[in-house]
């Protein structure tokens, strides 16, 4: 047998391996994969490093970023709480898998309008928007990344009764700094014109953005003032039939407050959706 002969063929055994081992896609160098596997299997791989759950992790940490239920009925016994230390978001798969089935519905009903997150830590939840549209062949709406990139501001309970005791402020580990969220962006190639950042409290930065009009609007800003800072500005900009989502409805009461307050002052009766143990959304009528 010729070298080149004997090399083809330890190649071609080299990649039915791999694909017994499930490392790429059945077929693949023989025969495409079905319509939407490999950008199924991307996402999904984006979704594993994006939380971390390509690697192992601190168990607890892992069973939250899975989704586990359990892991948060421990935080509620008082067990320790704590952030990812590498993950790059820490909103889990099930609230990921929403924003790839949202922005994936806005894309099919030709919903306009750009994305955006107001709130977004070491920006994986944005990081997702961005591969959502890669994957899908979207080359035209605009990822927005808002954050003061310095952490949250304190509480002020004088204007915001409801934020009383909620200070985040100074938690090192929700400080992230614009650089290092674009450095992550860089890391899975997804930083480009179509990916924007307002740097700064919401209040400053979001009612003069540069956005026209919004199809998904997801707000994790955990104050009742971040919150309704996010929601004033950015929710008339949400175009009908679009979505609006918002982490922390579930857990945290300052948040569900600004939420049902802000509904209810402009009336707003679409039905709240659950994601999951925390987040929920609803589709703009
Ligand atoms: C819980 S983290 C967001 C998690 C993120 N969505 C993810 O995918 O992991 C909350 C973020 O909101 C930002 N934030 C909260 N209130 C803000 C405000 N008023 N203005 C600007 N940023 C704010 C914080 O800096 C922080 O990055």
């Amino acid at each position: 047998m010729s070298g080149a002969r004997r090399s083809a063929r330890g190649a071609a055994v080299g990649l039915a391996l791999v694909a017994l081992a499930g490392l790429v896609p059945a077929g693949c160098g023989t025969e495409p994969a079905p319509p939407g596997v490999g950008k199924q299997r991307y996402l999904d791989l984006v979704k594993a490093a994006l939380t971390d759950l390509l690697y192992e992790n601190d168990p607890r940490i892992r069973a939250r970023l899975a989704g586990d239920l359990s892991f948060w009925q421990a935080v509620l016994r008082g067990e320790k709480f704590d952030y990812p230390a590498r993950a790059h978001t820490m909103i889990g798969t099930a609230r990921l898998d929403n924003i790839q089935e949202l922005v994936e519905d806005v894309i099919a009903r030709g919903v306009p309008g750009d994305l955006i997150e107001a709130g977004a830590w070491r920006g994986g939840a944005t990081i997702y928007m961005r591969a959502v549209l890669e994957a899908n062949g979207d080359t035209e709406r605009v990822v927005w990344v808002a954050d003061s990139f310095e952490g949250l501001p304190p509480p002020d309970p004088e204007r915001y009764p409801a934020d009383e005791g909620l200070d985040l402020s100074e938690v090192d580990a929700l400080a992230v700094s614009l650089e290092e969220v674009q450095r992550n962006f860089e890391r899975y190639g997804l930083l480009d014109e179509r990916v924007r950042f307002l740097k700064g409290w919401f209040k400053d930065t979001l009612p003069g953005a540069p956005i026209e009009q919004l199809a998904v609007l997801r707000v994790d800003a955990d104050l009742y003032e971040s919150t309704m800072d996010a929601l004033v500005p950015l929710y008339p900009k949400l175009a009908s039939g679009g979505y609006a989502i918002i982490d922390d409805y579930k857990i945290i009461p300052a948040c569900k407050k600004a939420v049902d307050d802000y509904r209810a002052a402009n009336g707003i009766t679409a039905p709240i959706q659950s994601i999951d143990w925390n987040a929920v959304y609803w589709q703009k009528e």
